[in-house]
């Protein structure tokens, strides 16, 4: 070969290698907004084995607990620093009577769960064991209101009683059973899901509803700044959206909000472990659909609040599965995969880019069902792959988004493809520079270079969520399959951050004195 063509052949090469890098600029900018630690939130609905058998155990339990809550979980949960729970649903919350569960527990009245299995609600878990919780988390009580099958004076008379002084009925009653000091709710979902569960509404009729909930609830002016979030669409409803963003004043909203599962299939929705690389493609084109669902749904907002005075609430996303055989259906447990923390990571870095209105998130749900952060069977807890990656993201929570940009290279699967890199990037108040990225290919690592020049970053340290299988979980039995490790594949010269991203992998870097 002349030397000539060996220069080409060599320049070709080159090339080809540079095409397959991923370059990714990070920008400071002064007007980027804070990352809401909201958008970390966690959610807990009276649903399957998520309350009882779950968080609370009983005060008689040989399960160490404090008031009946087990202590493994408090402990887990402030370990990423929880920063809201939302309480008791879901669908469950639009038939929940509120006063049946105060007083005495032997007293308190039963009902039927009529949407998760038909089982006894037995109230024994009721608005002082919740708040209280909150309290011992150190995380914003976030309450879902009954709209559907309550009235406007139970809603009322529950904020009275959760957070007023004294010398009112409620602030009385509360007082009778136990508790003098109000707990100050701040965050309160009006209804859920008004679209279908919460009463099958039309957002014409929900929004006329929604004014009345908002003013009594406040009676008068909101001098305790409740914060009121409308039971938002589905998916891609923006006319929901735009209907309540006209209809309701300014002076009666601070949130809409939004929910969407990544399911394929209502009718087929795939097991949670054992499935098949098309599964796996499907489930991450349905969570990322998270983004375009949010640009639009904040779209819509822009027309009636270019001031941003109301916020987008994500208040339930995640995946969603066949239950585990041999669980009752109406209880959705599900295992949780490294599929699991594809999806959280991703999707957190969606509403991370977001969080000039994106103001809080829940993930459905905490313990024991759907995309759960925490698994319990007898007096054995286990954390999942999406847990590693909330406890990696903390270093984001109120730290000032660092906006990216770049083109992402491409996952394909059967001639589609879905964008193989998700980022998100940010300073801490403490002169942090965090980085967050996922590669959600099943087959390929990725080679990315970050370009931090001029942000006064020297070191850095790493964190990394992998496994060997995409399929692969932790189980009662081998807990720590999955769990995070430290990463140090990567190099930081002249203001450039390079590294290869191993496949379906989560890595989070820090920037170190
Ligand atoms: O999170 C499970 C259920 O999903 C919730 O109860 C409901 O709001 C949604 O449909």
């Amino acid at each position: 070969m002349k030397i000539s063509s060996l220069f080409i052949l060599l320049f070709m090469c080159q090339s080809l290698l540079l095409a397959q890098e991923t370059r990714i600029t990070v920008n400071a900018d002064q007007n980027a907004p804070e990352i809401s630690k909201h958008i970390y939130g966690h959610f807990a609905e009276h649903l399957g084995r998520s309350i009882y058998d779950g968080f609370y155990v009983g005060d008689t339990s040989a399960i160490p607990n404090k008031d009946g809550v087990r202590t493994d979980i408090i402990k887990a949960l402030k370990e990423i620093k929880i920063p809201n729970l939302r309480w008791p649903g879901g669908c469950f919350a639009d038939t929940y009577q509120w006063k049946n569960g105060i007083g005495p527990q032997e007293e308190r009245p039963t009902m039927v769960n009529s949407w998760w299995g038909g089982v006894t609600e037995d109230n024994s878990f009721g608005t002082h064991n919740f708040l209280n919780l909150c309290e011992e988390l150190e995380a914003e009580p976030f309450i879902s209101g009954n709209v559907g099958s309550g009235t406007v004076k139970d809603f009322a008379d529950w904020v009275q009683y959760t957070n007023h002084p004294k010398g009112s009925p409620m602030a009385q009653l509360r007082k009778e059973n136990g508790r003098e000091e109000p707990w100050n709710v701040k965050y309160w979902g009006i209804g859920n899901e008004m679209w279908g569960c919460g009463g099958n509404m039309t957002v014409e009729y929900y929004a006329n509803i929604y004014k009345q909930y908002a003013t009594f609830m406040i009676a008068g002016e909101n001098k305790d700044n409740l914060y009121r979030i409308a039971a938002g669409a589905t998916g891609d409803d923006y006319h929901w959206t735009e209907v309540l963003m006209r209809d309701v004043p300014k002076s009666l909203i601070e949130a809409v909000g939004l929910h969407h599962y990544a399911v394929i299939d209502w009718e087929e929705k795939g097991p949670a472990t054992g499935y098949t690389e098309e599964i796996y493609f499907k489930s991450m084109k349905e969570a990322l659909k998270m983004d375009e669902f949010v640009t639009k749904h904040i779209e819509v907002m822009e027309k009636y609040d270019p001031k941003k005075e109301i916020d987008l609430v994500v208040d339930e996303w995640g995946g969603w599965y066949e239950v585990e055989e041999g669980t009752n259906p109406g209880f959705l447990y599900q295992q949780n995969t490294m599929r699991d923390a594809m999806i959280a990571g991703a999707t957190l870095n969606i509403f991370n880019n977001h969080s000039e209105r994106v103001k809080m998130a829940n993930i459905a749900q905490t313990v024991n069902v759907l995309q759960a952060q925490i698994l319990t069977e007898g007096e054995k807890m286990i954390l999942t792959p999406t847990y590693h990656v909330f406890k990696m993201y903390t270093v984001h929570h109120d730290a000032k988004l660092l906006p990216v940009a770049f083109d992402s290279p491409e996952y394909t699967f059967n001639g589609e493809s879905l964008p193989a890199i998700s980022v998100s990037a940010s300073k801490g108040g403490n002169g942090v520079t965090n980085i967050s990225l996922v590669n959600i290919d099943a087959q390929k690592e990725h080679k990315v270079e970050i370009d931090l020049e001029g942000m006064d970053v020297k070191k850095m340290q790493g964190q990394i969520l992998r496994s060997g299988k995409i399929q692969d979980h932790n189980t009662f039995d081998n807990p720590n399959k999955i769990s995070i490790k430290d990463f140090k594949d990567f190099s930081l010269k002249n203001g450039k951050l390079s590294m290869v991203l191993p496949p379906f992998s989560v890595v989070v870097l820090s920037s170190t004195r």
